[in-house]
């Protein structure tokens, strides 16, 4: 009987001891998966993101960071034609967000001057191949300035340009012309923007403030 009893227990010992085995194994393994399966979806996601981040180009930001407006007036006006005798020097900035990849100019990038949409300058910010490093910003100057540039304003821009003078405030808009590569690809991008400005008159002893100003990247 001391045997049975012995059997008996020993039995229940075993029992007991295959079925928390069981569980156990039963419990780790389907833990064991899903840990694992969650690791290769977070690893694979973060991999993804990253190649993402590092190889899929992001446009470059362009802001005008300074403008100052030395003159802009009218310098002929007849029944044919509209002239305006301007001075402005504009300071462009063109960020590149991007983390490894450089932002090359493929072509000139020229800034043009607009006055109620009709263009009066163009004038030359960066040269074909000027690089811009990831992740940092270039600032392009440049300075234009006319006695007599004949601008098509038509009588809409004509009286817009008298309102704004009588108060002092011109409404310019600077329209950006480029390209750009995002090194290592080799697919060329537009680069086209607009900044929409408002310049005060400047002179040497009282120069305007200015606030920086982002533009519409197309
Ligand atoms: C009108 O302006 C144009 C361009 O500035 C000039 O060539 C032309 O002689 C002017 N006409 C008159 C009548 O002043
Ligand atoms: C334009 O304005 C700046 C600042 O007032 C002046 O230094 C420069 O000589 C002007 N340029 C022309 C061509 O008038």
């Amino acid at each position: 009987m001391s045997d049975g009893g012995d059997s008996v227990s020993s039995d229940d010992c075993i029992d007991d001891c295959l079925e928390a085995c069981c569980c156990d194994c039963f419990w780790d393994d389907i833990c064991f998966r899903i840990v694992c399966a969650l690791v290769i979806v977070a690893v694979l996601a973060t991999v993804v993101t990253l190649l993402v981040i590092a190889f899929v180009p992001r446009p470059v930001g362009v802001s005008v960071e300074d403008a100052a407006l030395a003159r802009l007036a009218l310098a002929d006006k007849n029944a044919t034609a509209t002239a305006l005798a301007y001075n402005i020097s504009i300071a462009v900035g063109v960020h590149n967000e991007n983390w490894i990849m450089r932002a090359k100019h493929t072509a000139r990038l020229d800034a043009d001057l607009l006055f109620a949409g009709a263009r009066f300058a163009r004038v030359g910010l960066a040269t074909a191949g000027a690089v811009v490093r990831p992740r940092r910003r270039e600032v392009y100057h440049a300075t234009a300035a006319a006695d007599s540039a004949s601008v098509a304003l038509g009588s809409a821009g004509m009286a817009d340009f008298l309102k704004q003078s009588e108060a002092g405030k011109f409404q310019l808009e600077v329209k950006l012309v480029g390209e750009v590569m995002y090194r290592p690809h080799h697919k060329k991008h537009r680069l086209d923007a607009i900044c929409r400005l408002e310049l005060a008159l400047s002179t040497a002893t009282s120069p305007a403030l200015f606030k920086k100003v982002k533009c519409d990247v197309q």
